[in-house]
This record gives C-alpha cells, structure tokens and sequence, in this order.
C-alpha cells in the first residue's frame, strides 16, 4: 500500500471533530515510521552488547536499547510538533522535546506527552526471538500525577520474523477503554525510515474472541515465583490440567500480542514477597493495559486485583505486576491469586 493509504486510513479514523487530529495525521504515522526504522537497525545490528552504561533504574544498557532510543528521539523532535516531553525507560525524566524556539514557532493547540520502552526483552534479544517496542501518547503536557485516563492511544511495535505494530486509541469522551469507544488496529509495517509508506492495515478491529473458545492459552511470566507461592502454582497445575496450550517466550509485547492475534490468552506476572514488582506503569504497564482493554480484555494488578487503568500516576518510576487478557480468564487468576 502507499503512503496516501495508512494515512488516509489512519485520517479516516479521525474523530470528525477535529480532536486527536494532530495525533492521527502527525504522531502514529511518525511512530510506525520510527517503528520501522528501528527494525531496520535491529536487523543489521549482527552484535547485540552491552553498550557499557546503565539507565537510571540501574540496569544494563544494550547497543541496540541505545538505538532504539534515538530513533525515537530523534522523531518525535523532527516530526511532531504536538508531542512536547517524553520520557523514556532509558531516560525516566520527564524533558522538552523541542528546543525553546521551535515551540513557540510551532504552537500546537493541543499537545502530548509521549512515554516509551524503546526495546522490551534485552533478555532474549542475543538469542535473536522477537522483541518490541511499547510506548504510551499522553493528553497535555505532563504524564506525572495525571490518571491513566489521559493516555489517549498506545502503541505496540513487534520485531520478529515479520514488524507489525498494534495501535490503541481511546476516543474522546470515554473514560473506559471498552471496544465500543476506542479504535484497536493491526498494521504489518514495510522497513526503513519511511515505513509508514509501505504499511498497511492488517486488521481494522483487534478482538479478543468470546467464549466458546477453541483454545486456551497462558503465559505464566516470573515462574520462579510457583516456588514459593503455593497459590501460583496451584493456578499453574490447573491450567495443566484443564489443557491450556502454554504459549510464553518471556517478551512481554510478542506475549501480550499473542493473545490479541489469537484471540484468546492471558498472562500472568505476579509479585511475591521473594520476587518484587518489576514492571514500570508509565512505561510497561499503561501501554499494555490500554492495548488490552481497547481490544476488549482487562489488565489488572495482581497485588490487590485493581484495574491498572483506575490509576494515577504517580511518578516515572512506579513498578507492579500484570495479569491481563480475555476478562473472564483475568478473573478467574483473580480470584486464585487473592484467595
Ligand atoms: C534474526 O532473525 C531474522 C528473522 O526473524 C533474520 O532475518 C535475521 O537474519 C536473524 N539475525 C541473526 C543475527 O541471526
């Protein structure tokens, strides 16, 4: 497909009103860009290294982590105008995208907030499985002490045999992110700095499927933790025996992803006293809930069984668990975690 194609479909999906209109004509085609420039790099990156430097939560930075950061730096400062701060898991401070001048020459009417991982699963990257990108759009200037409710869209970018990126967009005037008041789509991405020009809309309306399902699957994240929490490992063996296909590579995105290109899943990330929270709610878990909800499924804490999106967030570095997927199953884990 061309250029005029996912930018007319994305434009197309425009609120009539004009609102978000910044955010479909300008943000998502640069992020599917960046998407796919980062593809391209990961594909000719033959090494994956430490690059020798920690971000700010102590944690190694890989080669390609620093990549992917820039490429979505450097687009949201060259292509989106609207876009004024970011913060990323790399760099957790909120910051300016544009210089002083340029934004007073642009002034946007309305303006965003962008939040990101840029490469989720350094763990798995060396082994060459897929990896993604997560990244969460923002009404206004800040993300920091706003309730979830002004994420307004996120994105999923997936880097396997294949680049696709799944896009969630919370229309306005809804607080849910139910089915009937947001947009979930599915785009297969062409490579370089241009993809947006060679992509196109796989799937106009990413559904988790109701039941009866044909197959059940589960992705038991932080399996360790069955050791030492009986209830765990109870709702493990029960998955066993009630022949759910095990489907989990320890990505978070490919695993979420899973479920929506099926239909069906859920995944579990608990957090026990011996394994602590591990994932950030500006950068994982905001993204991936609203994704999950826009698709008609439901992201909770594992902690106390409260909706992710229920929260405001408190600051770039807030860690929890995740359970989320098709709800009925989410609850389900609810009920034999808190029991
Ligand atoms: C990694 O996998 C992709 C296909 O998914 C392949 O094109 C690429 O050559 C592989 N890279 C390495 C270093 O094996």
């Amino acid at each position: 497909m061309s250029v005029t194609s996912l930018a007319s479909q994305l434009q197309g999906l425009a609120p009539a009103d004009g609102s978000y209109a910044d955010l479909f004509s300008s943000v998502l085609p640069a992020v599917i860009d960046a998407i796919g420039e980062i593809a391209s790099s990961l594909s000719t990156a033959h090494r994956v290294a430490l690059a020798g430097t920690a971000n700010t939560f102590g944690d190694d930075q890989l080669n390609v982590d620093v990549a992917a950061e820039l490429v979505l730096r450097n687009t949201l400062a060259a292509k989106c105008p609207s876009v004024v701060t970011a913060s990323s898991e790399e760099d957790p401070v909120e910051k300016p995208v544009h210089s002083e001048a340029a934004a007073v020459a642009t002034r946007p009417e309305h303006c965003y907030t962008v939040a990101f991982d840029p490469l989720d699963g350094s763990s798995i990257i060396a082994p060459n499985w897929t990896v993604g990108t997560i990244l969460g759009i923002w009404e206004g200037p800040t993300a920091v002490g706003q309730p979830a409710e002004k994420q307004i869209a996120a994105v999923l970018g997936v880097y396997g045999p294949r680049t696709t990126a799944v896009v969630a967009i919370r229309l306005p005037g809804s607080s849910k992110a139910d089915a009937a008041s947001s947009i979930c789509l599915e785009i297969g991405l062409g490579q370089g700095q241009q993809a947006s020009q060679n992509s196109e809309v796989l799937r106009s309306s990413v559904r988790l499927a109701a039941p009866p399902f044909k197959t059940r699957y589960f992705a038991p994240a932080n399996l360790r933790a069955a050791a030492q929490d009986g209830r765990y490992m109870a709702l493990v063996s029960n998955y066993i025996q009630q022949g759910y296909t095990l489907r989990y590579s320890g990505g978070l995105v490919p695993d979420v992803v899973h479920a929506l290109v099926k239909g069906h899943g859920v995944y579990v990330s608990p957090v026990t006293a011996q394994s602590k929270a591990k994932l950030r709610q500006l950068f994982e878990l905001f993204p991936i809930a609203l994704i999950v909800e826009c698709a008609g499924g439901l992201a909770i804490d594992p902690a106390d069984g409260s909706r992710i999106l229920d929260r405001v967030l408190q600051g770039t570095d807030e860690r929890a668990g995740l359970v989320c997927g098709t709800a009925e199953d989410v609850e389900a884990v609810k009920k034999a975690l808190l029991a």
